[in-house]
């Protein structure tokens, strides 16, 4: 059976590996993110796209009607929208605190508003039974990031995991989170990544090796299908045992 399945960030990195693992099902993907140019080059065969800044009201309300006429039911919706707030436009400040201000407002708009916005917009149009909805958290939720601010924006959709959770769980509904820990091949470190820490990262594995956008989008996959029914309401890691379970 052909699913519905709206995916934002799906132009790039994890999202657009998740889109491509649910069109070669045979699914029907729509593509969300704010560069338009950047979802229609998206390889995913058959795609849809809507661009729209998911962390603005109007921009999720246009996304969201978008995929009720364009999908009607949407059985599943993933939430990889987000990022450090590094691919930020840079904002000049001379006060610390003005930047330490917009530091963790950037982080909280890409990280949560987007996936709270856009799960709210779309709640009443999801499949039932049957229905999942996914996030993406982050090792840092576990760890920290430094500041702290994008850490704190990612933990932050854990408790509203488990609201939503048991709000859809009686509509045959879950919701989970994946939790990745280093993973390449995305845009996600911009230039911060260099040559040291990489081999920290990987380092800190028990497989030796970075996780790739394949293996995050494997685990949606699975955690969207039938024999995923009965989870719900929990943060799945994706890291190679960087952090162990809890
Ligand atoms: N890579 C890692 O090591 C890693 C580890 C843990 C968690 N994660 C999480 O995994 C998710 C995917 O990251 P990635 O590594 O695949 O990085 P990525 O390639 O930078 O993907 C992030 C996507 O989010 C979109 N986006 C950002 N802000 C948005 C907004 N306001 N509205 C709509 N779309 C927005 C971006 O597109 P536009 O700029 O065009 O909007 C981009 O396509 C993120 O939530 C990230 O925090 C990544």
């Amino acid at each position: 059976m052909t699913r519905n399945v709206v995916i934002s960030g799906g132009g790039t990195g994890i999202g657009l590996a998740t889109a491509q693992v649910f069109a070669a099902h045979g699914d029907q993907v729509l593509l969300l993110g704010r560069r338009e140019e950047v979802l229609r080059k998206a390889a995913v065969p058959g795609a849809l796209t809507c661009a729209a800044d998911l962390s603005d009201v109007g921009g999720v309300r246009r996304a969201a009607r978008f995929a009720a006429d364009e999908l009607g039911a949407v059985d599943v919706l993933i939430h990889s929208a987000g990022g450090s707030g590094r691919l930020e436009p840079r904002v000049e400040r001379e006060d610390p605190l003005e930047l330490v201000a917009d530091n963790w407002l950037v982080n909280f708009r890409i990280n949560t508003l987007t996936a709270v916005l856009l799960t709210e917009a779309l709640k009443d149009h999801l499949a039932e039974p049957g229905g999942r909805v996914l996030f993406l958290s982050s090792i840092a939720a576990y760890r920290g990031s430094g500041s702290g601010a994008y850490a704190a924006s990612k933990a932050a959709l854990h408790p509203y995991v488990h609201d939503l959770a048991r709000e859809l769980g009686p509509r045959g509904i879950t919701v989970n989170a994946v939790a990745p820990g280093y993973v390449e091949d995305t845009d996600f470190f911009g230039e911060a990544m260099d040559e040291a820490r990489r081999e920290r990262l990987v380092a800190e594995t028990s497989t030796g090796r970075p996780g790739t956008p394949g293996d995050v989008a494997a685990t949606l996959h699975w955690l969207a299908s039938p024999a995923a029914g009965h989870i719900t309401s929990q943060i799945v890691q994706v890291n190679g045992g960087a952090e162990r379970g809890h």
